[in-house]
């Protein structure tokens, strides 16, 4: 087979259950909040009320569940790649907010990119930092994806009143 397109499907398979983590917390929430409620020197919230440790709790779980789940198909070796992917995800939207909070963006404000893509680079980077890495024309085929499918699983959330918002 091709090498990139079967880099493809590995770098899928790793950053699978990054998505996952990403996603489940719409669901699986609550709080306290990851912040406490606490401030930054700039007076506005550290992270604000869309990120919780019930969200981290559930993301880290459903993203290793799931990572497990494909390992029946690749081996066990995977669950500890797709818990750190998990894990850079979920840190890679809390820096996203972070960022949006410095921005002066409240909670549920859009920001282009960074919302869609920000735990897709973490997670990755997470992964580089072990030693897993991918060819970046298959990261970057693949971000279109997410960006894509990013957009159409809010979208389909808000239709079905699990956000307040399309994005
Ligand atoms: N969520 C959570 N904890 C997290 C991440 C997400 O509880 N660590 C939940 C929140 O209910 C949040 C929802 O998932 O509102 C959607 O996540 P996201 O779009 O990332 O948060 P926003 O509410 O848009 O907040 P922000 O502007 O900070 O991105
Ligand atoms: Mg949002």
């Amino acid at each position: 087979m091709n090498s990139l397109l079967s880099q493809l499907i590995e770098l899928i398979i790793y950053v699978l259950p990054a998505m996952v983590a990403n996603g489940a917390p719409v669901i699986m929430n609550g709080p306290p909040p990851v912040d406490f409620g606490r401030r930054f020197i700039d007076g506005r919230r550290i992270f604000g009320d869309g990120k919780t440790w019930g969200g981290l709790l559930g993301g880290m779980t459903a993203g290793t569940l799931f990572g497990a789940i494909e390992a029946v198909a690749v081996g066990a070796d995977l669950i500890p790649y797709a818990a750190l992917a998990s894990l850079g995800a979920l840190i890679g939207d809390l820096f996203g907010s972070f960022i949006k909070r410095r921005l002066g963006l409240e909670r549920g404000q859009q920001a282009p990119v960074l919302d869609q893509l920000g735990f897709y680079v973490f997670a990755l980077l997470f992964l580089y930092i072990v030693g897993k890495t991918f060819p970046l024309v298959d990261e970057v085929l693949w971000a279109l994806a997410i960006y894509g499918l990013h957009r159409a699983t809010n979208w389909g959330a808000y239709k079905l009143g699990l956000k307040k918002v399309p994005w």
